[in-house]
Formats: structure tokens, sequence, C-alpha cells
């Protein structure tokens, strides 16, 4: 992993909050990591309870800004509301939200139930449609900022991620519209993406701090006239690459003989 550093002013957020869905771990994590590193405090929402707890404690750590951990699951909008009054409460607004809580494996449509189709769109689509209906009030008095955060998988037809690949263009579809809905209000919305690939045109893999500086930029004023737009954060890959499976198991492995478990 190649590793960057911030050229942003380190406290372009002083005073704001950020509320960010998935924060106790992986992208997300390092997402909020540097947003606190800019100056903002910030709560982070996920199911596991002990987990988002330590994660928010050792933000605050490492960052010297405040973290606090609120469990909860995006599915359930009533745990969203909570968690935002519980985020006012304590920091006294909301400027920046992150949606980034999902849910991801690898699936053939043959072996996949309808179950596990619905679980994904109930935590990537509908979570996101839940964050953003619990915190568009707070934002439309901060005239603040949402991302989510998506994938390229659905940008060209990706074997074993149906699920996502649903998921995430309902995401897109979804993002343009309270772009242009909540622009008139001073909310921006766009979409942050990425997805790891083989072929990078760029020649090396990216790190979570490319994500994550790209965050810094979408929420900072030098991204004050982007919104309802996807940037994606990926050395170019999606444009060469089928993002999972590649030429080893396709089609091959989608033909009689070729087995996948059942989910
Ligand atoms: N990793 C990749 O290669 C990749 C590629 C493209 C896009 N992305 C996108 O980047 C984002 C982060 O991915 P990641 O790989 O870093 O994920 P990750 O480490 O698996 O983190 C997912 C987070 O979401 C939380 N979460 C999952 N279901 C939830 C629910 N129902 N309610 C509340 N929180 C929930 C999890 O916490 P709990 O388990 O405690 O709930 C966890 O902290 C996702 O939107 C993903 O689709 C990732």
């Amino acid at each position: 992993m190649s590793s960057t550093t911030s050229v942003f002013k380190p406290d372009v957020f002083a005073g704001k909050v950020a509320f960010v869905t998935g924060g106790g771990s992986g992208i997300c994590y390092g997402v909020v990591k540097q947003l606190m590193a800019h100056g903002c405090n910030a709560a982070i929402f996920g199911r596991r309870k002990a987990n988002i707890e330590s994660a928010a404690a050792e933000l605050s750590k490492a960052t010297g800004k405040k973290c606090i951990g609120i469990s909860g699951d995006v599915r359930k909008l009533d745990t969203l509301e909570e968690a935002v009054k519980k985020t006012v409460a304590e920091f006294g607004r909301i400027d920046f939200v992150v949606a980034g809580a999902a849910g991801n494996f690898l699936a053939p449509l043959a072996g996949l139930s309808a179950n596990a189709f619905k679980t994904v769109l109930e935590i990537d689509t509908l979570g996101t449609y839940h964050t953003f209906k619990a915190t568009i009030d707070e934002l439309c008095k901060t005239k603040g900022s949402l991302i989510a955060i998506s994938a390229t998988l659905h940008y060209t037809a990706t074997p074993l991620q149906a699920h996502v690949s649903a998921a995430k263009a309902g995401v897109d579809a979804l993002i343009k519209v309270i772009g242009v809905e909540y622009g008139p209000r001073g909310v921006r919305a766009n979409e942050l993406v990425e997805q790891h690939t083989r072929q990078i045109p760029l020649q090396t893999y990216g790190a979570i701090d490319d994500i994550a500086h790209a965050a810094i930029y979408l929420f900072s004023p030098a991204a004050r006239y982007v919104t309802a737009t996807a940037l994606v954060v990926d050395g170019g890959s999606w444009h060469t690459s089928q993002s999972v499976g590649g030429s080893e198991i396709y089609p091959a492995a989608f033909l009689p003989g070729g087995s996948f478990p059942k989910l």
C-alpha cells in the first residue's frame, strides 16, 4: 500500500462535526480519522457496541479531537434518529455526513438467495436513505454536505456482485436526486467511489488515505461548486478491468460444473 501526506490545512474543519456510518472500521474509520486530524469532532455509528465505542476512543486519542461511538443499525431509521439526537446533544450540530455502512460477499446469482440479495439492498441503499433522512434537517441548518461511499462494480457487469451492484446503483441515483433537491437549500451531496482491481493505470495500489483525502476535498470549501456527482478514486482501474473475478473465473465458473456455495 502506498501512503500519502495531507496537503490540507490542519484546522480546515475546526468547529465542524461529522456523522459517519460504518466509521468503526475499514475505509470509513480512515475517513473519519482524517476528518478529525483536520479539526473535526465526530460521531461514528455501527451495530457492534463494543467495537464502535473502542474505535471512538482510539480516534479521540489519535487525533486530540472528540469522537463518540453510537451503536445502531442503518436498516432501522429510529436508531439513526436517536444517534443524530445524541450527536447534536453532544456537539450542537452536524456539518458532514458519511453514509459508509455496507455489507458484501461474493455470490453468483445462481447461489444467491432472495433474502441475501434483500439484506444487501437494505444495508446499502435503504441504509443510505435512512442516513440522509435522519441527518438532513441538521445539514440544512449548517448548509452541510453528505458523501455516500460507493463502488464501480455496476459501471460494468461484475460477476458475483449482482446484489452490491444493484444496491450501489440505487445509492448513485439517490445521491444525484438529493444533490438536486437540496442544492437550493445549500446542502451538497456526492459519492466517493473506490474499488480494488488488478489492472491499475496508475500502477500502484491505493491507500485508505487516498479516499480520506478525497473526502476532505469534497467536504471543504474547495468543492463548494461540486454536487450530485461521483468522484472515483481507483487509479483509473475501472476502465480497464473487471472488478471481481476477472478472466480466471469467467466464464468457466458459470458453466455447468462450476460450483459456488449457497448463501
Ligand atoms: N473494501 C472494498 O474493497 C470496497 C470497495 C468498494 C466500495 N467499498 C465501500 O466502502 C465502504 C466501506 O467498506 P469497508 O470494506 O471499509 O467496510 P468494512 O470494514 O466491512 O466496514 C463496514 C462498516 O459498516 C458497519 N455496518 C455494516 N452493516 C451495518 C448496519 N446494518 N448498520 C450499521 N453499521 C453497519 C460495520 O460495523 P458493524 O459490523 O459493527 O455494524 C463496519 O464498521 C462501503 O460502503 C463499501 O461498500 C469498499
